[in-house]
């Protein structure tokens, strides 16, 4: 079987709050599946607890990915395994460039990996750096400017994918990485992660708009609703949800349980 990230039955409280109420979804390496659901749904909720945020208790449920339960580990150990994601809101800092910031980061994970590893010598990193920010369309100066320090919302969307590409996580999980992109940026980022698409990535797409998804065309399209995923399709799921709105998938919700 290839490899996949699969989530089994996860409920998930927030400040005593109940807000995931059993997600199941699996994402095989290899393919991008999207998530779409109004606000306050739970799919950021979904997307920091993968990461492991302290603020998120599990109550119930596993996520694997290579063989491990990955709710088990710290985040570091999960973004080493190969898991990333791209913050809806990213922190800035300041003090920190891009080009350090990452270059600590990829440190990090190769040592993570293989402890003898003495890290990637410096002509390797620059010539790296300057490839995936050419890959991105990014001016080469960014590298020297402080993380996310003073960044308009594109520039930070788009220091989210160079990490992501310089990093080649296997499971991506890019939350709300469209809002704020004029359509230049937008057509950017999508042709960033549409490169590093392949046999050995899987990603997570989490939505509101069908727009981004003409440019990251999804193999699987998701609706999350209450803390469940409520409904799952193919890319068209995501244009009659453009064209229909939730209404019907309630409706339809509340239609099953007068059936159960
Ligand atoms: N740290 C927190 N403290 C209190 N409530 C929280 C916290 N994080 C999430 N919640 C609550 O959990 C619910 C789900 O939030 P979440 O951010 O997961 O929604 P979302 O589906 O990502 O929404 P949006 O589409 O607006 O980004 C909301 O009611 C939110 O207020
Ligand atoms: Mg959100």
């Amino acid at each position: 079987m290839t490899d996949a990230l699969v989530i089994r039955n996860l409920r998930v409280r927030v400040e005593g709050k109940e807000i995931l109420k059993g997600v199941n979804l699996t994402l095989p390496k290899g393919e991008v599946h999207a998530i779409m659901g109004p606000n306050g749904t739970g799919k950021s909720t979904l997307a920091y607890t993968l990461m492991g945020h302290p603020g998120y208790e599990v109550v119930e449920g596993e996520v694997w990915f290579k063989g491990q339960n990955i709710l088990e580990l710290e985040p570091d150990e999960r973004a080493h395994l190969g898991i990333f994601l791209a913050f809806q809101y990213p922190v800035a800092i300041p003090g920190v460039t891009v080009a350090n910031f990452l270059r600590t980061a990829l440190n990090a994970q190769r040592r993570a990996r293989d402890p003898e590893d003495k890290g990637i010598p410096i002509a390797e990193f620059r010539k790296l750096l300057k490839e995936k920010m050419a890959l991105l369309n990014m001016d080469p100066s960014f590298g020297g400017r402080y993380l996310n320090d003073g960044f308009s919302g594109g520039e930070k969307k788009r220091a989210e994918i160079l990490q992501m590409a310089v990093l080649q996580p296997e499971i991506a999980i890019l939350d709300e990485t469209d809002s704020g992109l004029d359509i230049d940026a937008l057509r950017i980022v999508a042709q960033g992660v549409n490169a590093l698409r392949g046999p050995n990535l899987g990603v997570l797409v989490i939505t509101h708009y069908q727009r981004i998804l003409n440019y990251i065309q999804p193999d699987v399209v998701h609706v999350m609703m209450d803390g469940r995923i409520v409904e799952t399709g193919g890319p068209d799921l995501a244009l009659h949800l453009e064209e229909k709105g939730y209404s019907w998938v309630r409706e339809k919700l509340e239609g099953d349980s007068v059936l159960a």
